[in-house]
């Protein structure tokens, strides 16, 4: 296929130390779920001018492309994607505060972030110690927990168009909303830029350590899964709806719903993608069926 040699070009031109590039890479090693297909292409990405060249061949030669993120909420097909798997690393995890501003590249972890704005003395991303995907992937899907989410501190975000170009958005144009924003529609997401708050650092990191035991002590941890299965209907919890239909425990093959949280699906022992997806349906069905609520995928579908 000639994208995959103008891919091998693409890293060659660009000389860089720390960006990878393979074919035929399996992306279960890649998400927290641990399973699915390979990817035809795996690119770790360090450069802008490489991501801009990577655009530039999507454009040109119509190539499926995904930026994953850390994979933490993301089920992937067992027949993999035919196209060119994204990680943003080097010049995109980077992180440089200026007073009580940061800007934080997409590829940055949300562990990371809240550990070192907490110990920076800057409030506002507390909440982020507990959910381990990367700033990219929250900052698409508004990730949030505990009340805050992660569009309130944003005051500026970066992305690269499908030309290649990378621009700023203001907030309003980001267009947050629950676990939803309006940058999909853009290449990819590649920074931003937060305001946050200033306050004493012993008190922003016991809320922050405060937040994450709280989190470890109501969701599970131990096995793998992608986080919340469902969006939160309004004014209400999935995972109370699905507790409240009898379904904790419930396994299909090697998926099991957390017997602590409805709402998280587990692999308990080597699942299938199929045995997710008819646990998801078999949860959906249930839910209708009892509460007369439709409970929407909150995890992203991979190569379907
Ligand atoms: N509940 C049950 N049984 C369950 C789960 C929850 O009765 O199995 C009850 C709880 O006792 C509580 C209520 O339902 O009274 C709400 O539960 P929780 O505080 O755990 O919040 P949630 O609505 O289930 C949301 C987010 C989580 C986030 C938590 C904490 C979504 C889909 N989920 O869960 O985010 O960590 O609040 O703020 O918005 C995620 O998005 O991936 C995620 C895990």
């Amino acid at each position: 296929m000639a994208w995959k040699s103008e891919l091998t070009r693409i890293l060659q031109d660009s000389q860089s130390q720390t960006s990878r590039l393979r074919f035929d890479e399996p992306i279960s090693k890649h998400v927290h779920f641990g399973i699915g297909g390979n990817a035809a292409a795996y690119f770790e990405i360090s450069a802008v001018s490489e991501l801009a060249a990577v655009a530039n061949l999507k454009k040109r030669l119509h190539v499926p492309v995904s930026i994953i993120g850390r994979g933490s909420n993301l089920l992937v097909s067992d027949s993999g994607y035919p196209g060119i798997v994204i990680r943003l690393i080097g010049a995109f995890d980077r992180l440089e505060f200026e007073g009580d501003r940061v800007w934080v590249g997409a590829g940055v972890s949300q562990p990371r972030l809240s550990k070192i704005a907490g110990r920076k003395g800057l409030s506002g991303v507390e909440f982020a110690l507990g959910i381990p995907g990367s700033v990219g992937g929250a900052l698409i899907m508004n990730a949030g927990a505990w009340g805050s989410c992660f569009g309130d501190s944003v005051e500026l975000v970066q992305v690269m168009t499908d030309e290649g170009t990378l621009i700023e958005l203001n907030h309003d144009e980001a267009k947050f909303g629950y676990r939803h924003s309006g940058l999909e529609e853009y290449f990819c997401v590649t920074g931003a830029r937060l305001q946050l708050t200033p306050g004493d650092v012993k008190a922003i990191t016991n809320r922050t350590n405060e937040l994450y035991k709280r989190k470890i002590a109501t969701q599970p941890f131990a096995e793998e899964n992608a986080g919340c299965m469902f969006k939160n209907p309004p004014d209400d919890s999935a995972g109370r709806l699905i507790d409240e239909c009898g379904l904790k425990g419930y396994r299909i093959g090697g998926a099991e719903v957390s017997k602590i949280h409805g709402n998280f699906i587990l692999n308990i022992d080597h699942a299938t993608v199929e045995d997710i997806l008819n646990l998801v349906r078999h949860i959906q069905k249930t839910v209708k069926r009892e509460k007369g609520i439709e409970l929407e995928m909150e995890v992203k579908l991979l190569g379907f």
